[in-house]
C-alpha cells in the first residue's frame, strides 16, 4: 500500500504512515487505541512533565477541559487585537533597520510569537519573565532532542543529563514566579467574571503548582515556536513567488486600503481576507511546524491494511503526507488558490493534527498568522536575499538552519 511502511527494528515495530486512510484510523477513528507512551512524547515530557501535550487519559481530558475557554471564539477577538498589537513593533524594528540590510526573520517573529501567546498564558504582563522562560526551555528542548539521538543510555550520568537537570530547575524557579505574580493579580474567584488567561483559569479550577509549571511550560513549547517557524517560512515563500506576494498585497489593498493610507488591519477583516488565509494554509501545507507526530498501538490494530501489533510506534509524516500525490496535484507547488476552492482534503491535510487531540490553539494560531501577516505587508513587500536558501532543519518544529534573512522594504505610496 503506497504511503505505508512497516519497519522491521530490533526491538519496537515502527509503522510510517503517510496516507490519509491510515491517518483517519489513528488519530481519529481508534484514537482511543493509541497513546503518547512514544520516545518523542517521553523525551519532550522530560521537560514539560505531563502537560497537555505529553499526557493521556483522565489527566490530559480534566486539563483540556479547563483550558477550553481561554481558546474560546469569544477570547480569540483580544487575540487578533494582541497580534496586530506585536506586529506593529514588528513593523518599527523593520522601518529602524538600515537601508539594505536583511531582517533576521525568525528572530523576530518568535518575539512577536511569544507577546501573544504571553498574554493567553496569564493577563499579567510577562515581558522579560517570559523570555527568559523561553530561552530556558529551547536550551532544554535542544539537549533533549540531541539525548534522543544519541546511543547512551539515557540513566547515565552525562555532561547532558546534568544541564538538563540545571535547565529544568530554572524552568520551575521561572513559572513559580509567573504564578505568584497572576495569583497576585487576583480576579481569580469571582463568578460574575471568571478569567480569561490559562493560568488564571488553571488556579481558579484548583489545579497545583506542579500541574500549572507542566502545563505553562507545555503552552510555551506548543505555541510559540509553532507559530513563528510557520510565519517564517511564509515570509519566505511569499519572497520567492512574487506573483503570489502581488496577488496578496492586492487583497490587502482592497480591503485595508493603498499602501500610503491603509488602515490597521482587525478581528472584523478576517473573513475578508481569503487569500491571505490561503498563503497561510498552503505554507503550512508545505512546511508544517509539527512535522511529525507520533502514537503507541495500545492494543493490535490493522490500519491501512497492515498489521499493528500493540506496542507499535506509529509516525505520522504530515511533511510527506502534504506532499502526497494522490492527494495534492503539483504537490511541491507553492499554490495559495488550492486552498480557494473549499475542497475538503479530508486527512491529507492536518497541520493541526486531528480527533480529539487536535491542536487547541489552531484558531488562535490561524488568527494570529494572517493579522501579523496584513500588518507587516500592507505597507511591505519581502525580498531574498542573494544566494543559497538555508537549509530546513527538522528539531521540535521546521526551522531554517542558521536563521532567514530577508530584506523587507515599503511599498511606494507607503509613507517612510
Ligand atoms: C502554526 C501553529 C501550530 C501548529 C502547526 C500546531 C500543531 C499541533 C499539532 C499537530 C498538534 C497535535 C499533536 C498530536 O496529535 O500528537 C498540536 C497539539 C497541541 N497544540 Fe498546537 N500547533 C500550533 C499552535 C499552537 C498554539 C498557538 C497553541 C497554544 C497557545 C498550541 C497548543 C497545543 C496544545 C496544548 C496541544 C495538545 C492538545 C491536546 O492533545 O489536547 N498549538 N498542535
Amino acid at each position: 500500500m503506497p504511503g505505508t511502511a512497516a519497519l522491521p527494528l530490533p526491538r519496537t515495530p515502527v509503522l510510517v504512515l503517510t496516507d490519509p486512510h491510515g491517518v483517519r484510523r489513528v488519530l481519529v477513528d481508534n484514537a482511543r487505541g493509541y497513546g503518547k507512551g512514544t520516545i518523542q512524547y517521553r523525551a519532550l515530557a522530560g521537560v514539560t512533565g505531563p502537560g497537555l501535550l505529553a499526557s493521556d487519559g483522565g489527566t490530559w481530558r480534566r486539563h483540556r477541559r479547563v483550558a477550553q475557554p481561554a481558546f474560546h471564539h469569544g477570547s480569540l477577538g483580544s487575540v487578533a487585537a494582541h497580534a496586530v498589537d506585536a506586529a506593529r513593533r514588528l513593523v518599527a524594528e523593520v522601518d529602524a533597520l538600515a537601508p539594505g540590510r536583511p531582517l533576521e526573520v525568525l528572530g523576530a517573529t518568535s518575539r512577536t510569537s511569544l507577546e501573544v501567546v504571553g498574554h493567553t498564558l496569564a493577563a499579567a504582563d510577562l515581558s522579560g519573565v517570559a523570555e527568559r522562560l523561553v530561552d530556558t526551555v529551547g536550551a532544554a528542548l535542544e539537549v533533549v532532542v540531541a539525548r534522543a539521538a544519541s546511543p547512551v543510555p539515557e540513566r547515565w550520568p552525562t555532561p547532558a543529563r546534568r544541564r538538563l537537570r540545571a535547565l529544568v530547575a530554572e524552568i520551575d524557579a521561572v513559572c513559580a514566579r509567573i504564578v505568584a505574580q497572576r495569583r497576585a493579580a487576583g480576579r481569580l474567584d469571582d463568578p460574575a467574571a471568571p478569567p480569561e488567561d490559562l493560568v488564571g483559569l488553571m488556579l481558579a479550577a484548583g489545579m497545583d503548582e506542579r500541574e500549572v509549571r507542566d502545563e505553562l511550560v507545555t503552552f510555551v513549547v506548543a505555541g510559540h515556536e509553532t507559530v513563528a517557524s510557520s510565519l517564517t517560512w511564509t515570509l519566505d515563500l511569499l519572497a520567492r513567488h512574487p506573483r503570489v506576494q502581488q496577488r496578496l498585497h492586492a487583497e490587502l489593498a482592497g480591503v485595508l486600503g493603498a499602501p500610503g493610507a491603509a488602515r490597521e488591519p482587525g478581528w472584523d477583516d478576517l473573513r475578508r481576507l481569503p487569500y491571505t488565509r490561503a498563503v497561510v494554509d498552503e505554507s503550512l501545507r508545505l512546511y508544517p511546524p509539527a512535522w511529525v507526530v507520533t502514537r503507541q498501538a495500545l492494543a493490535d490494530d490493522v490500519v491501512a491494511g497492515v498489521a499493528v501489533p500493540a506496542g507499535t510506534l506509529v509516525v505520522i509524516s504530515t511533511w510527506a503526507l502534504h506532499r502526497h500525490p494522490d492527494v495534492w496535484e503539483q504537490p511541491e507547488e507553492f499554490r495559495p488558490e488550492r486552498f480557494l476552492d473549499g475542497t475538503r482534503r479530508e486527512l491529507g491535510y492536518v497541520p493541526f493534527g486531528a480527533g480529539p487531540r487536535l491542536c487547541i490553539g489552531r484558531d488562535l494560531a490561524l488568527v494570529e498568522e494572517v493579522l501579523v501577516l496584513a500588518t507587516l505587508l500592507r505597507g511591505h513587500a519581502v525580498r531574498p536575499v542573494p544566494g543559497p536558501r538555508p537549509a530546513v532543519e527538522a528539531l521540535v518544529s521546521l526551522r531554517p538552519r542558521g536563521g532567514l534573512p530577508l530584506l523587507v522594504e515599503r511599498l511606494a505610496g507607503s509613507p517612510a
